[in-house]
């Protein structure tokens, strides 16, 4: 079998310990044909791939990045999209395609498998967003460098007696934001899931202030709403149509500092959560789901997306995982906030 593979959307550490799983097992137990397009879907409409052997491979399980680069290309925005996509697939003899990503380029894998090709799909974002899984890899690796920056947070916010926003990554869902919130000890947790109450965060500002150790750290996912929702919005849509955040931490500092008379900074991660080496938990998930999906091309097994369910790797419709965000529940949220203040 000839097998395409692809990364999409924003990178994640870990992608290329999947690559590396993958054509390991692919080619080297099964013995099939690996073929990496770069660039994420744009590769397939422009014909840009390169074969895959484990040599190329081998020294990938703790390299941040993806060697194939990657893109948010959506063929269904392009022009004869899918046409150039299903020439490209006969041109190279394709026989089945792995495509690793988000809800964005899995969404497209699911578009693409409805009209009738040979698709796998393997659950990228360092969001932890999608449906049908228990956790997407690149997860763990973006929270353990949120909470290790909030940890040193601390140090500093209560030496100087102020308040420090720490914004993080988190578009739709705030996991990255509850668990790094809960991770780094954080004073006040705001997600996207729940509107903003500024009140009740210069509330817990000012009581720490009084009676407290003086100081406050506050964590909020860059997709968190002010009342004024344009607060978060910084230019422009990617071809998916989601607009590009940033600002809410800026925003709310600001709020904090003229409402308590606190001195309050803002801090953003931004890509520093998604850069570098992928954690060891995050090495052996990815490499266990580019296994699996290796197994899955062998059996045949289209359709599906890899998954991970308690500790077991599994696989589920591709349909389920992009049908709905998993975004974070209220329970979830109101424990957060009752070991928090
Ligand atoms: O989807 C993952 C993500 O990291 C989001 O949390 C964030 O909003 C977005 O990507 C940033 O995308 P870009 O790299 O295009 O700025």
């Amino acid at each position: 079998m000839r097998v395409g593979i692809l990364t999409g959307g924003g990178d994640c550490p870990g992608l290329n310990a999947v690559l590396r799983g993958f054509v390991l097992r692919h080619v080297r137990e099964h013995g099939h044909e690996a073929l990496g397009f770069e660039g994420g879907w744009k590769g397939l409409l422009e014909n840009r791939a390169r074969p895959l052997a484990p040599d190329d491979v081998e020294f990938l399980w703790n390299v941040g990045g993806t060697v194939l680069g990657t893109s948010r290309t959506n063929p269904y925005k392009v022009e004869g999209g899918t046409a150039k996509i299903r020439a490209t697939w006969q041109a190279r003899g394709l026989d089945a395609l792995v495509a690793i990503g988000g809800e964005d380029t899995l969404g497209v894998a699911t578009k693409l498998a409805d009209e009738g090709l040979a698709l796998v799909g393997v659950p990228k974002t360092i969001d932890n967003d999608l449906s049908g899984t228990d956790y997407t890899f690149g997860f763990d690796t973006a929270i353990n460098i949120a909470a290790e920056a909030i940890d040193r947070l601390h140090t500093t916010a209560r030496s100087h007696g102020r308040a420090l926003v720490c914004e993080v990554m988190g578009r739709h869902a705030g996991w990255i934001g509850a668990y790094a919130g809960l991770a780094g000890g954080a004073h006040v947790t705001l997600l996207p899931e729940f509107t903003i109450d500024v009140d009740a965060v210069c509330a817990t500002v000012r009581a720490r202030r009084e009676h407290g150790a003086g100081y406050s750290i506050v964590v909020v996912s860059e997709g968190a709403l002010l009342e004024d929702a344009n607060a978060t919005v910084a230019q422009g849509t990617d071809a998916f149509g989601h607009v590009r955040l940033g600002g809410v931490g800026q925003r709310l500092a600001e709020r904090i500092e003229q409402e308590t008379g606190v001195e309050t900074r803002a801090v953003v991660l931004g890509h520093i959560q998604r850069g570098g080496a992928p954690s060891a938990y995050d090495r052996v998930l990815a490499t266990r789901f580019g296994v699996r999906a290796a197994d899955l091309v062998d059996e045949k097994t289209f359709g599906v997306m890899v998954s991970l369910q308690g500790t077991r790797i599994t696989e589920v419709p591709l349909v389920e995982a992009t049908g709905t965000l998993k975004t974070v529940p209220a329970s979830f949220y109101e424990m957060i906030q009752g070991v928090s203040g």
